[in-house]
């Protein structure tokens, strides 16, 4: 598929074309680009207001991961700056469903919500309905959206969704779906507006897209190559959120162990990580997701020496069999895997270890399981997500002979119950001490109690109020309760 491929406005098909193929045309044009199909926007909700006497209500909701959540953050940031309403009803004016296809159950649900979406169009047939994200990006995808769901007015993908003002302009100027995928991009826009979902935390794209090719991922298929941040921008960037009042950044990337790698002046994550400690306000950073077979001693080092990174460190597994992580293309071996572990816990002993883990890769015996089971005990991860493998279109692995049904369950069952009694033994190992939480929001089903995060990234419910929200409480850990604490502040 190639870039404006599907595009049925030839005005801006021609624009973006001229565009593409100027490559050293800079983000401040395209900045002012954007800024332009604003303003046009803005037009539009004045005419809208005018008429029906109220503000149009947007609606996004989001499939899958950090990335596709601060992705969703800049669509939502342009949504209101344009004049909408932001709701979490889906009864709305303009509904966008931010997409993931790393697994078919994401894809699933999308199918599935889209039909109800359909219901609520053809009460009010002025609602726009768009998609966008990673399952855009696959052709099977958008054939399917053309000839089954035609009620859907935009569609566009991952490469370029900076171009979404642009693109909503052109949806509210014709009939008929707009559809405009990007087959890659090597650009990085800066500085369009961005709405927040929390006050005093945020995630920030220090990469995009991903270069590894595990053998079952459609990541890198539908996100692009791996592609870097400059860190000065990145620097500026949480510079203005600790500004304006965010005490806890999460730095995002696919493998944020390879950062800087294809930057004009190569940098390492671990020296990235050492300037933004520089930041003063900053009390806090996380990151995700670190590929153990990048994780360098540096990085382990920095981490040991920081006072802001936190002690939690996500290092997916994905399996503990050497030859299923050979097929899976990991490059990294069980023993090399328990020894970066085993160095982590030696250096910076109250590090909590989480990770991913995938069971049913095609070729996975008992045998093979009971490897991922070992490492498991091994470890002693603070929590661990499992997944059963899905089988992904275009991928190496769709081709290989995949694992019965009822045999992965049984496996994945097995799995599960370990993580579990392995993982509520390690987070009960600080009950009855003292710990600083940055509290997130009210408990969602006492609202007497508000929630708390440790920086081993534990939960913590304990009594209090909205005060204080965005503040970092000590809190004594009174009791666990699996994979949480309740607890009072002292
Ligand atoms: N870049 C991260 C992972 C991103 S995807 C990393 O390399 O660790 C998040 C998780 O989804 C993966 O860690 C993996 O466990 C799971 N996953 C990816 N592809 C999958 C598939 N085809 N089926 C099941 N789980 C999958
Ligand atoms: Fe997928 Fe592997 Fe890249 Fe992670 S590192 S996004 S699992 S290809
Ligand atoms: Fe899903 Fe895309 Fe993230 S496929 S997991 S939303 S990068």
């Amino acid at each position: 598929m190639m870039k404006g491929d599907f595009m049925t406005n030839s005005t801006i098909r021609d624009m973006a074309k001229s565009t593409n193929q100027n490559q050293s045309e800079n983000a401040a044009d395209e900045l002012a680009r954007q800024q332009f199909f604003m303003e046009r926007c803005c037009e539009y909700v004045n005419a809208f207001k005018e008429r029906m006497g109220r503000l149009p209500r947007a609606c996004v909701t989001t499939f899958g991961c950090q990335m596709n959540a601060r992705d969703s953050e800049k669509l939502i940031g342009i949504l209101r700056h344009v004049g909408y309403e932001i709701t979490e009803d889906e009864n709305a004016d303009f509904v966008l469903y931010n997409t993931c296809t790393v697994r078919d159950n994401a894809n699933q649900k999308v199918y599935g919500r889209l039909g109800e979406l359909k219901g609520y169009k053809r009460k009010n047939p002025e609602m726009k309905i768009a998609l966008c994200g990673c399952m855009m990006q696959e052709p099977t995808v958008i054939e399917k959206i053309r000839t089954s769901y035609g009620f859907v007015d935009l569609v566009f993908g991952t490469h370029n969704l900076f171009r979404f003002a642009e693109l909503l302009y052109t949806s509210f100027t014709q009939n008929g779906m707009v559809i405009d995928i990007w087959k890659d991009t090597d650009r990085i826009v800066e500085d369009l507006p961005v709405e927040r979902k929390y006050p005093f935390k945020s995630g920030i794209n220090i990469m995009f897209g991903c270069n590894n090719f595990c053998t079952y991922c459609i990541v890198p298929y539908v996100r692009g190559r791996e592609r870097s941040r400059e860190p000065k921008d990145i620097l500026r960037e949480i510079e203005r959120l600790v500004a304006d009042g965010v005490v806890e950044v999460m730095l995002l990337g696919q493998n944020v162990n390879s950062y800087g790698k294809n930057l004009a002046q190569p940098m390492t994550f671990a020296q990235l990580l050492q300037e933004v400690e520089k930041i003063e306000g900053l009390r806090r950073i996380r990151f995700m997701t670190s590929h153990p077979k990048d994780l360098s001693d540096e990085l382990i080092q920095v981490m040991k020496e920081s006072k802001k990174i936190c002690r939690h460190l996500h290092l997916p597994l994905q399996a503990g069999s050497t030859r299923i992580l050979r097929d899976m293309n990991r490059r990294y071996t069980k023993e090399q895997y328990l020894a970066l572990a085993e160095k982590i816990r030696r250096e910076i002993p109250d590090m909590a270890l989480t990770t991913d883990i995938m069971v049913g890769f095609p070729g996975e015996t008992e045998a093979d399981v009971e490897e991922t089971i070992d490492v498991i005990r091994k470890v002693q991860y603070d929590n661990a997500f499992t997944f059963i493998y899905s089988r992904r279109t275009g991928t190496p692995a769709a081709q290989m002979e995949q694992v019965p049904e009822d045999v992965v369950k049984r496996n994945f069952d097995k799995v599960l119950k370990t993580v579990q009694d392995t993982a509520r033994e390690r987070v009960a190992r600080y009950q009855g001490q003292v710990m600083d939480a940055l509290v997130e929001e009210i408990n969602e089903s006492d609202p007497t109690l508000v929630t708390g995060r440790l920086s081993n990234n534990t939960l913590v419910h304990f009594p209090g109020d909205a005060s204080l929200i965005g503040q970092i409480v000590a809190v004594s850990l009174d009791e666990c309760h699996g994979f949480y604490y309740m607890g009072h502040s002292v």
